[in-house]
């Protein structure tokens, strides 16, 4: 598991973060089941409510490259002094893909990862089945 290689690739995705109006750069990756890493950065918009985090960035790339079970997130903002974990919407999405054990990394610009999982951060997750309904 190689959960170095994924806290890089958030930080190097920050680097392309496009957030001219909060100025808050934030990179994201996902390590799936396969060992394969996909990553992504916040793409803010004039229309503020049309921003989309670098969390459902990273799972977008990854569901576009047909690879929907991950094992483990990454979190990366640059200009943070604390570490930042997913929003709630981003949690929501990132438990579509990942079960309670996957674990999430989360850090400011000190690049000092905090470790979780998903079922901490969404706990009593409502499992729905809308097959055939
Ligand atoms: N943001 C993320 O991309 N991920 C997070 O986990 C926290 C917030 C972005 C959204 C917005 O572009 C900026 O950070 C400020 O909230």
């Amino acid at each position: 598991m190689d959960f170095i290689k994924l806290q890089q690739a958030a930080i190097d995705a920050a680097f392309f973060s496009y957030a001219p109006y909060s100025c808050f750069h934030v990179g994201a990756a996902v390590l799936c089941e396969d060992g394969s890493i996909f990553s992504g950065c916040n793409v803010e918009n004039r229309s503020y409510g049309l921003t989309i985090c670098a969390e459902r960035s990273a799972v977008s790339a990854a569901i576009g490259c047909g690879k929907k079970d991950f094992i483990a997130v990454a979190v990366f903002c640059r200009d943070s002094e604390y570490p930042v974990p997913p929003c709630g919407a981003c949690r929501q999405v990132l438990s579509e893909f990942c079960s309670a054990d996957a674990s999430v990394f989360y850090s400011g610009k000190d690049r000092n990862f905090s470790i979780t999982s998903m079922g901490e951060l969404y706990p009593a997750d409502s499992l729905h089945d809308l097959k055939g309904k």
